[in-house]
């Protein structure tokens, strides 16, 4: 059987606004995240033209409290560290740090919070992975300065990165730059915070906001190289390995040009360092050229120099592309949905569940970059029940998790760099699309419903055993 590397870094990850809460607390400022409102309606609402940023009272906003990590980090690290985690994957919320995000000086407070969780995690020699950016742009800078597609958040991102990196730089050698990136392809007010009225509806302005968080993201990584040789930078983008639906060389054609358009382009950049060749056709569909993008010289020599060093991704599903309308049954996603595969299982959200998936995009992404690949997100969203004794036998979670944690081993087998696995809401915490608690992830329960109602206590589900002893063996126990 086929071996984990020995330094494997098995672990879990979470983000700052799906289960810090404390949303006003120690000088905090409002990000994008906490005007998004709760429930399965929130993507409709956000994309709607009439949406303004502004708080309303016939919403709830899940994430202000979220499971109040903020208060239990001590418990909730505690916890990983006894599932055996060599990693933890978390993010820095950088209203935290900047409250308005163009402020000069940070705010010491948020500083010492992450000092202070990050010292948690060293005590149990677990690595902290830190993402600078994860779907909670500061509020101001969406409303102040029209989000990502603004030149001026490439400054702003690089004094909150320099700032960071310098504080913490010496103690954590893993940073990751936005979190699925490219997911702003579909939707740009999580990723870029920009909305109908700002001009999210414009692919150009979307394209321009890449290219802007791409120039921001080669910041980061000198800064990081700059303050300690040992810092390594990854991109992150949200993978979905897409199939054409047959041997239609229209479907193939098609789902070739998803594949850049979508699952490519943004690391294309990030990781080669340069803009595909493709690039131009991809512009063309969308009616502008690359002419109409503002991409200076210099920022190209900075996007060159400093590519990230290693490829970060999440996986939860694989799609399927019909340009051909053989299929009818479509299927929702994770940011984006698709038609359904008559081979696969599927979620109780509709996610297409498909370990095999991950096997082949693996193997596909590192045929294309030849860079360590991380496997940063992956999980199943799952309705867990408190049984009458107390328990929760989440089988279904450990099934869809050994699935693929025998899909990487078999691309290890197939000579791929592997780096990692942090398995998403390795403790329950808000989600992103639906803001629901009750679409879990967790080895770890924790009573809240979707209504805030609930005693935010921590328990352990069957799950958490289950992933305990797979770390403790290596992978080899599943
Ligand atoms: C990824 C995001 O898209 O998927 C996370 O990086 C998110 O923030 C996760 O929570 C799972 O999605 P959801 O919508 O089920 O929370």
């Amino acid at each position: 059987m086929t071996e984990f590397p020995k330094d494997f870094l098995w672990g879990g990850a979470t983000a700052a606004n799906q289960l810090e809460g404390a949303y006003d607390v120690d000088g905090r400022g409002l990000s994008i995240d906490d005007v998004i409102p709760g429930g399965k309606d929130r993507m409709k609402i956000v994309q709607s033209p009439d949406f303004d940023w502004t708080p309303n009272a016939k919403y709830t906003y899940p994430n202000h409290e979220g499971i109040d990590f903020y208060h239990h980090y001590q418990e909730d690290i505690g916890l990983f560290a006894e599932m055996g985690f060599k990693t933890y994957r978390f993010s820095i919320a950088w209203s935290r740090i900047f409250p308005q995000g163009d402020e000069t000086q940070p705010n010491e407070k948020g500083l010492a919070f992450y000092d202070a969780v990050i010292d948690e995690c060293l005590k149990y020699d677990i690595e902290p992975v830190i993402t600078l950016s994860h779907y909670e742009l500061p509020l101001h800078l969406a409303e102040a300065y029209g989000g990502w597609k603004n030149k001026d958040l490439i400054g702003f991102f690089k004094h909150y990165a320099e700032t960071v990196i310098d504080r913490f730089g010496d103690k954590v050698k893993y940073w990751l730059t936005f979190n699925e990136i490219n997911s702003a392809a579909g939707f740009p007010f999580m990723s870029q915070g920009m909305i109908s009225k700002t001009g999210a509806d414009d692919k150009k302005n979307v394209f321009q906001a890449w290219h802007n968080q791409f120039v921001a993201s080669a910041y980061a990584v000198q800064a990081a190289h700059a303050k300690n040789p040992a810092c390594q930078v990854g991109n992150m983008i949200i993978f979905a390995t897409n199939y054409a639906f047959d041997s239609d060389p229209k479907n193939q054609l098609a789902a070739l040009k998803f594949n850049q358009g979508f699952n490519f382009y943004c690391a294309d950049v990030q990781v080669r360092g340069e803009y595909p060749a493709y690039s131009e056709s991809l512009y063309e569909m969308y009616g502008f050229t690359g002419a109409d993008l503002d991409r200076t010289p210099e920022e190209l020599a900075l996007l060159k120099q400093y590519h990230v060093d290693f490829l970060s991704f999440s996986y939860y599903m694989s799609g399927v592309t019909d340009v051909t309308g053989k299929v009818d049954e479509k299927t929702q996603g994770n940011m984006l949905g698709g038609v359904k595969n008559p081979f696969l299982k599927e979620s109780e959200w509709g996610w297409q569940i498909d370990p095999t998936g991950l096997r082949i995009g693996l193997n596909q992404l590192h045929d294309r970059y030849q860079v360590p690949l991380f496997i940063v997100e992956n999980g199943l969203g799952a309705k867990d029940t408190v049984e009458a004794d107390g328990k929760i036998y989440d089988d279904y979670r450990i099934d869809y998790l050994r699935s693929h944690v025998e899909a990487i081993r078999g691309a290890i087998a197939d000579g791929v760099p592997v780096m990692g696995y942090t398995p998403w809401g390795c403790i329950d915490l808000v989600s992103a699309s639906t803001g629901e608690m009750s679409k879990r992830y967790g080895f770890i329960y924790v009573d809240l419903d979707d209504e805030g109602h609930g005693t935010l206590a921590r328990s352990k589900k069957k799950s958490f055993a289950w992933y305990k002893q797979v770390i403790a063996t290596n992978g080899e126990d599943l």
